[in-house]
């Protein structure tokens, strides 16, 4: 292995799921069976960067470490599998079911190549498994949903129980008109037109990987309330992709949201008062699994920004999913807004180190930076205009990516100018900024460093921040600073355990 190769390959994440040597991009078909996560993304088999879209496939128990499988779903001369989702067809309603096994169903888009019978159109297909989501058959009747369409894609389908009747319901993009197109049917294979949400907020980009699903208030759940997530690209709150939610009901019907900001186009002037699933660059795709036993919500990203994409410096593979999130809803001055907790217990061998008290003037470099670490820090802001920490530093000063605070401004940024090879790509050193409020006169942040990335949880996981970043492998030091005055800091370290997979 000569030095470049060995570099590159040691951005390979620590937490994350990344695919051994080819391309990943959106996490598709998320789905808890018989005890075992399935992750499927989108995948080219032959190669590192985007094409020849396929479906991946890696299982996990618990939820941390990855173990990777055979394609799933292959791409053929005449599509592309492009994202979609799976469902556990308990009642068998496909038919697709042998010997009283429920079968897996795998909702896809059909992105047709030229040459084919649909070419031009994206529609949507399906496939199902009987052995536990392996191995898949594409259904001869395929497609089972077209508008002719060349930009119709990226199916969550879900088993609606509720008022109106117990049937599947599908939420599809049409990722130029800004709309996300609701569908019912009862057997999977047929499907019929239910209603359409959007334009709505983020419109500065294409609509796609869009998930529809209930969550109680609070844990109330009498209380429960429709969450509809959109992601969107480019036109990010940072620039590039960045997903979207809305709180709302849905009726079986129709969903309607009650947190829309501006009904119709974006109005640019107002993209910081929407609600996004990640303020950072690299949170994008985002879709829950199906079937988690205990109404759990269980979200991945990929973590990666089309801006850039195909350019990031890893070999032989290209692009990390985030960690798994655990989301739920809450109410905060009145407004539902979604909670992020990443899942990151099952990683063994983690240590935890003492909490440390400190006042902080200026820039401290403290001991026990490690390469792949949680931070948990809370400021008490006193008179400075600015503070946070740096991240994967050199120690002095001159190399590390920056999480600050500006109290004044109220807001929350990562500096990654400074944070290592920024060079492959012009826009990737940024400085990449969210909206934080004072929490009990706290500030308080936990920071999951991994390799190439950090992820940054805020507000009690009301505002979330995904950086990638790629520091030079050495560079694990660790420094709080604090700008034109002092602030008071509690800080604890955890090593976690660096099982790469
Ligand atoms: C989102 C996306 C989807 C599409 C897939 C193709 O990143 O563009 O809309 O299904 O990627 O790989």
């Amino acid at each position: 292995m000569n030095t470049v190769t060995s570099t590159l390959e040691a951005y390979r994440p620590a937490m994350h799921y990344a695919s051994k040597d080819t391309w990943l991009n959106d996490p598709n078909g998320l789905v808890f069976h018989e005890g075992i996560y399935h992750l499927y993304y989108q995948n080219n088999p032959f190669g590192n960067v985007h094409g020849n879209l396929s479906w991946g496939h890696a299982t996990s128990t618990d939820l941390v470490s990855w173990e990777e499988q055979p394609v799933a779903i292959l791409c053929d001369e005449t599509e592309e599998i492009f994202s979609g989702s799976i469902v556990v067809d308990h009642g068998n309603t496909s038919g697709f079911g042998e010997d009283g096994t429920a079968p897996l169903v795998a909702v896809y888009t059909s992105a047709y190549k030229p040459g084919s019978l649909h070419q031009g159109t994206q529609a949507q297909s399906i496939a199902w498994s009987t052995d536990g989501g392996y191995t898949w058959t594409k259904y001869a009747g395929n497609p089972v949903l077209t508008r002719n369409s060349p930009e119709f894609r990226d199916p969550k389908v879900f088993r609606y129980e509720g008022p109106a009747g117990s049937y599947w319901v599908m939420a599809a993009v049409e990722a130029l008109d800004f709309a996300v197109l609701l569908y019912r049917s009862d057997d999977l294979r047929n499907w019929s037109y239910l209603s359409t949400f959007g334009p709505a907020n983020g419109t500065g980009g294409v609509w796609e990987c869009p998930d529809l699903f209930p969550l109680p208030v609070d844990g109330d759940a009498a209380n429960t309330k429709w969450v509809l997530t959109v992601n969107m690209n480019p036109g990010g709150p940072n620039g590039g992709s960045a997903g979207q939610y809305f709180v709302g009901e849905f009726n079986g019907v129709r969903f309607t949201s009650e947190t829309t900001v501006t009904e119709g186009l974006q109005d640019d002037a107002r993209l910081a008062e929407y609600d996004w699933l990640d303020w950072g660059r690299d949170y994008y795709a985002a879709v829950s699994f199906s079937n988690v036993p205990d109404g759990r919500r269980l979200m991945i990203g990929w973590m990666n920004n089309w801006q850039y994409a195909n350019h990031i410096p890893t070999a032989p593979w290209r692009s990390p999913m985030s960690l798994v999130r655990e989301i739920s809803l809450t109410s905060a001055d009145g407004r539902p807004r979604l909670v992020q907790q990443p899942v990151h217990e099952g990683a063994a061998g983690s240590t935890a180190g003492q909490a440390q008290f400190l006042s902080v003037d200026g820039s401290r470099t403290l001991d026990g930076g490690t390469a792949v670490q949680l931070l948990e820090v809370a400021f008490t802001p006193g008179t400075a205009g600015e503070f946070g920490l740096v991240v994967r530093g050199s120690g002095d000063g001159s190399t590390g990516t920056r999480i600050g605070i500006r109290p004044g401004a109220h807001q929350l940024f990562v500096d990654r100018t400074a944070s290592g090879d920024t060079a492959f790509h012009d826009a990737f050193a940024s400085v990449d900024s969210a909206p934080l409020r004072l929490v009990d006169g706290q500030y308080a942040l936990r920071i999951f460093v991994d390799h190439c990335s950090v992820e940054i949880f805020a507000e009690n996981g009301q505002v979330a921040l995904t950086d990638l970043i790629f520091p030079d492998p050495a560079n694990t030091a660790v420094s709080l600073y604090s700008t034109g005055g002092t602030t008071e800091a509690s800080l604890k370290l955890t090593a976690l355990a660096s099982g790469r997979y």
